[in-house]
């Protein structure tokens, strides 16, 4: 089991990364407060792991919350159900809550426990590789509102993160792709030596070879983990995490949640960006072309659903990183290399839109 730690002061945690970490005592018991704990997880992964993890808490009084599968279930009546569930149950300030599951039940589950009582101790273990890489890592928490994605939510650390990479081999090849988005995106924001490495390891990764998939696991939270260090609560350096997330948001938001994956969503849109930030002359065409034998070698798709681009563009506006009404976008200077600028002209980004929606 590999340690990376998100240094926040007093709110540091650890990311434990390996095959079984979930049942290591120093990953899972030594993180929980009280005797109460409740495990969130949803219809798919229950029946998976849920037994394996009650086993690995017998002296704690636990109950379940198990959710419907997939993005919809991502909304405040669900966060109401579970705080309801928690107090028929008594639970209080001493609770351990326990997500189980990949990035709609680690967000709900984070943010269930940042208002319950104030905020009680989370532990995340994400079973997808997408909630690996990204969801369960950061703090952030929340749930959509029909205008838009997780515009309700919370900046809310976990006391631990737990990547057991044995969850990964029930996963789906779609489900395999939807993680490589996010971890693509890392090698194209910061670290362009990873991004080459996973030029040549996309297929062993969806193979699931066990050192190519443990070493993207591991870079991909190594990044995540010190780029929150430096701005917990998306000042600055932490907003460039969203590349491609503006333009795919907006996918998932017009396409109706569900309908395009998370991940195939900030795909198409990692693409549209580059091909702003191309239009800008900050990158080459040949780049753009990079990104997108990149992706679609990782099984996911390089266009955005046919949209109405006014629509797309209303719903852009609904982003949390719009300023002054103005959208702020998250650019490449080079691969490797991406920062938020406003200052992009609103003809070159509706041009970029026009050009494939
Ligand atoms: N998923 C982007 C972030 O955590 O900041």
């Amino acid at each position: 089991m590999n340690i990376e730690t998100v240094n926040l002061n007093d709110r540091s945690y650890p990311i434990y990364i390996g095959k079984g970490a979930s049942q290591e005592p120093e990953s899972l018991i030594e993180r929980i407060k009280g005797s109460d704990v409740a495990i969130v997880s949803d219809e798919v992964v229950a029946p998976l792991y849920l037994e394996l993890l009650l086993k690995a808490l017998p002296d704690k009084n636990v109950i379940t919350h198990i959710l419907p599968n997939g993005e919809p279930e991502k909304k405040l009546k669900t966060a109401h159900k579970i705080i309801d569930h928690l107090l028929e149950n008594g639970f209080g300030r001493d609770a351990t809550l326990i997500s189980l599951g990949g990035g709609v039940v680690c967000d709900i589950t984070g943010f269930v426990a940042s208002i319950f009582m104030r905020g009680v101790n989370v532990i995340q273990i994400p079973t997808t590789l997408l909630a690996q890489v990204d969801a369960s890592v950061g703090g952030k928490t929340g749930v959509n509102h029909r205008l838009g994605k997780n515009l309700i939510g919370t900046f809310y650390q976990p006391s631990a993160v737990i990547c057991d990479t044995a969850f990964l081999s029930s996963l789906r090849p779609e489900e395999m792709s939807d993680g490589l988005a996010e971890i693509i995106k890392y090698g194209l924001i910061y670290d362009r030596d990873f991004f080459v490495w996973l030029q040549s390891n996309v297929s062993n990764i969806l193979e699931q070879d066990r050192s190519s998939l443990g070493h993207a696991v591991q870079r991909s939270c190594q990044i995540k983990a010190e780029i929150v260090a430096q701005d917990e609560k998306e000042q600055s350096i932490r907003a460039i995490l969203n590349f491609g997330h503006t333009f795919g948001h907006a996918i998932e938001n017009q396409a109706g949640y569900g309908q395009w994956s998370h991940g195939q969503a900030i795909a198409a849109g990692m693409v549209l960006a580059s091909k702003l930030s191309a239009k800008m002359s900050l990158i080459s065409e040949d780049d753009v072309e990079v990104v997108k034998d990149i992706l679609l070698k990782a099984g996911l798709p390089v266009e955005p659903p046919k949209i109405n681009v006014n629509d797309f563009m209303d719903t852009m506006r609904a982003d949390k990183k719009v300023k002054d009404r103005v959208i702020q976008l998250v650019l490449l200077e080079e691969i490797g290399n991406a920062f938020l600028t406003a200052d992009y002209l609103e003809q070159d980004l509706e041009d970029v839109l026009k050009g494939v929606i």
